[in-house]
């Protein structure tokens, strides 16, 4: 199994509609009105677990990376690209960025080859989105350096799908994008296939922290970290 559509193969479509609010221009304020309220906690969270490797100016691709909070929250590192194929003009306003930060406007499955290898790796709240998630961590895989880091964080589905019949148009894209949500079993898979030896970690949103799931299990709020170290 190399495809974790093969799983649910009900989930192409869903994850077409899930897209669609990152990519059609009637769509996209909605999806960051909403995103920009969760993202500085993610980030906050992906930034300390960048921390806790403990590198040395690390190389950083930052794969989904919206705005790109994650540069503003990371203390040293030697170079950060964020990649994203951002239906919303994030990155071609006015704000400089630093000389080692740079923006590349591709989605995961069309990163140019003029992004080369990095020492980290990460996507934080978009692996879901993706349109072959184990694919694509075998490719990232391959991008990264030798003992390099490939960090992938995500809300997790524990529940069932929900119908999409919401008239509201933020309750319909929160049910687009919790229906593409990858459940444990799916999470299990793609480091099975794509990543052999990854550690996952599950965590809970308490809205204002990150903490260790206690193992109770609702059907929201639940976050798994994939953490993959090249040997
Ligand atoms: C919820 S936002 C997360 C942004 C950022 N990682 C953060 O936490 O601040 C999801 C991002 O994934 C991006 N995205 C959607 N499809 C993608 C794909 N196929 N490859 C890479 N990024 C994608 C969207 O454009 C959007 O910026």
């Amino acid at each position: 199994m190399g495809n974790t559509s093969d799983l649910r193969p009900e989930v192409d479509s869903s994850r077409e509609r899930a897209r669609c609010w990152y990519q059609q221009p009637d769509l996209v304020p909605i999806a960051r009105a909403h995103d920009a309220k969760v993202e500085p906690l993610y980030s906050a969270f992906v930034a300390d677990k960048i921390a806790d490797l403990g590198l040395d100016t690390p190389d950083i691709i930052d794969i989904g990376c919206g705005e790109g909070i994650l540069a503003t929250l990371i203390d040293d590192f030697n170079s950060y690209i964020g990649i994203d194929p951002d239906g919303s003009d994030l990155h071609t306003n006015t704000v400089k960025s630093p000389d080692n930060v740079q923006f590349v406007r591709a989605s995961v499955e069309g990163i140019p080859s003029t992004v080369h290898c990095a020492d980290v790796i990460v996507s934080s709240l978009n692996v879901a989105l993706w349109d072959d998630p184990a694919r694509r961590c075998a490719e990232l895989r391959g991008r990264l350096r030798p003992s390099g880091h490939l960090l992938i964080v995500d809300l997790m589905r524990v529940g069932p799908r929900l119908m999409r019949s919401a008239d509201e148009k933020l309750s319909q894209f929160l049910i687009d994008q919790h229906n593409v949500s990858l459940t444990r079993e799916d999470v299990d898979a793609i480091c099975r296939t794509s990543l052999p030896g990854a550690d996952v970690s599950i965590f809970e949103d308490k809205s204002d922290a990150i903490v260790p799931s206690d193992g109770a299990t609702s059907n929201y709020g639940n976050l798994f970290l994939i953490h993959y170290r090249k040997a």
